[in-house]
């Protein structure tokens, strides 16, 4: 794993860039403080915009190391900021495996966005910071996100029983999908 830290990366129809404090509000309203948003995230929703800000504050300072992979994801013909993607945990980065998280407002889904921002971020970890697997989670009641995977090149691993527990209390399995370099360059 190279750590090159977070790179402006576009797409058709996308920039992938570091987050600002100025989006902090953005991100608010648009899905931070959504429960349908939030319903299956590991974090619960804001409760203010303040919330968010502090958040902002401490992920623009996290720019600082270069083994923080984190974007907000903004729309090319508006400029509107509709989620992001990040490198969740660097808990196994040491060995380049990299865990994919993300987030969209509700308003922007099912468009396929977070398909093609999966796709750049994918490409960017193993083209440019030579990852060796890249892998992601969700809960079995979240199947689109799954579908997101799927979409993006992942392969089912399986289901780890019982993990978690959504915001509406209930607990749900995880399901795991990864993709591993080999895998990526064979396709590209
Ligand atoms: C999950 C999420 C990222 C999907 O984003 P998106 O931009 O709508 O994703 P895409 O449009 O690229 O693809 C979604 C796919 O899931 C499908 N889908 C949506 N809801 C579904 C459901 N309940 N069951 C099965 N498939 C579903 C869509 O039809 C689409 O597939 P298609 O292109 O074959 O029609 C978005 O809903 C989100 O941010 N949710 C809240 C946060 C979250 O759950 N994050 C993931 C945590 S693991």
């Amino acid at each position: 794993m190279k750590y090159i830290g977070t790179k402006r990366l576009e797409t058709e129809r996308l920039i992938l860039r570091k987050m600002k404090l100025e989006d902090a509000e953005a991100a608010y309203n648009n899905w931070c403080s959504h429960d349908k948003v939030c319903k299956y995230t590991l974090w619960n929703k804001h409760k203010n915009v303040e919330e968010t800000k502090e958040l902002y504050k401490m992920w623009v300072k996290d720019y600082d190391n270069l083994d923080t992979y984190r974007w907000i994801v903004e729309l090319k013909d508006t400029h509107e900021v509709i989620g992001t993607i990040d490198v969740v945990s660097k808990k196994y980065l040491k060995f380049g495996s990299c865990e994919i998280g993300y987030c969209y407002g509700d308003k922007y889904w099912n468009n396929g966005y977070a398909t093609e921002a999966l796709k750049a971020v994918i490409k960017f970890l193993f083209e440019e910071a030579d990852a060796e697997v890249i892998y992601a989670e969700h809960s079995t009641l979240n199947p689109g996100s799954g579908k997101v995977m799927q979409k993006s090149g992942m392969k089912f691993e399986g289901v780890q029983r019982s993990r978690i527990v959504d915001n509406d209390n209930i607990r749900n399995d995880l399901a795991s999908y990864s993709i591993t370099k080999e895998e990526y360059f064979n396709e590209h």
